[in-house]
């Protein structure tokens, strides 16, 4: 976006935000061209909900038995790389690439949301996983984020004032947003079809990381053997994906290395931790944002 801030090119296409430069194009080409596979493996998130993150587990549980974790491809390659977003890395190129070449179980991950995934998606019998996160710790890690990438665009454009994150936020005017309409949509899925949608949340990961692995590999299809216990593989795979391991690797921490967003993959680490927002929300913006989070999720089971 040439003008300004990424808000600036926002636009409403059924119900939800697009970044018109960088999503929607995309997001159509999705909801057009795309074909599931049964054995399709699909992370869906709100931005800034952990998705790099649980890429790279869900890369490191399908792709156990091929690499050694010494010389395993997370170690060189983004998540981003090795997990491709629909919308943004696949069907936002033309001509389209084609993914029906890719084998089975083929990984991807996508921010739009359920009510606009295409049929082919809903209706196929593919794995989905959901991520979401605190939408204070969204709010915070997106504005981090997005001035990051304001500042590259734009050098001379004026960073957008917390306040000012905020209040968009809080209208639902961030990419994919509203932020509460997204992951309802998903959440609501996950109760109709547990067998098919697994919804986990940020804080489940970091706090019970052992069992959430477990659970994850359960409905990928892909449980850990007690032999795989044993031999520590679940612990392997936790700390090959930590927050410490993965931002400390040349290729997620060394400024040169860009993703095709044209975002150093490093913006995609920042702190990895729960509860960032009590350092920057006031007490008026986190009564406002809880008042609007038990609004939305009321009666729903969700909470946060
Ligand atoms: P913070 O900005 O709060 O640090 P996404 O991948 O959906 O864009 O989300 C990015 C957020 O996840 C950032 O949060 C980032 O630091 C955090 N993150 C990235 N990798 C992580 C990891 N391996 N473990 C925990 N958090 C991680």
């Amino acid at each position: 976006n040439e003008k300004g801030w990424i808000s600036e090119s926002l636009v409403l296409y059924q119900g939800f935000w697009y970044v018109s430069t960088i999503s929607l194009q995309g997001a159509m080409a999705v909801q057009q061209h795309f074909k599931a596979r049964p054995t399709d493996i699909l992370l869906t998130s709100t931005p800034k909900s952990g998705t790099t993150w649980t890429k790279a587990l869900i890369f490191a549980i399908i792709n156990r038995t091929n690499y050694d974790f010494t010389t395993h491809p997370l170690l060189i390659h983004n998540p981003h790389d090795c997990v491709p977003t629909l919308e943004t890395n696949l069907y936002r190129t033309t001509p389209i690439p084609n993914p029906d070449v890719l084998p089975s179980p083929r990984l991807f991950s996508t921010h739009i949301p359920y009510s606009s995934l295409p049929e082919s998606i809903t209706a196929s019998n593919c794995r989905i996983i959901h991520i979401c996160r605190n939408p204070k710790d969204v709010l915070i890690s997106f504005w981090f984020f997005a001035n990051k990438l304001q500042a590259k665009l734009n050098k001379d454009h004026p960073l957008l004032p917390l306040e000012e994150a905020f209040q968009l936020f809080c209208k639902g005017a961030s990419p994919y947003g509203p932020y509460w309409d997204q992951v309802l949509g998903y959440w609501k899925a996950s109760l109709e079809w547990p067998e098919r949608i697994l919804f986990l949340k940020y804080e489940g990961l970091k706090g019970n990381p052992f069992s959430c692995l477990k659970k994850l590999a359960e409905h990928l299809g892909y449980p850990f053997s007690l032999e795989e216990e044993e031999q520590g593989v679940v612990e392997k795979i936790l700390n090959l994906c930590s927050f410490e391991n993965l931002s400390s690797l040349d290729v997620n921490k060394n400024p040169e290395k860009v993703g095709n967003l044209g975002v150093e993959n490093s913006a995609f680490y920042r702190k990895g931790q729960v509860g960032d927002w009590e350092n920057h929300l006031t007490a008026e913006m986190v009564e406002h944002i809880d008042r609007i989070t038990e609004q939305k999720f009321h009666g729903s089971g969700l909470s946060f």
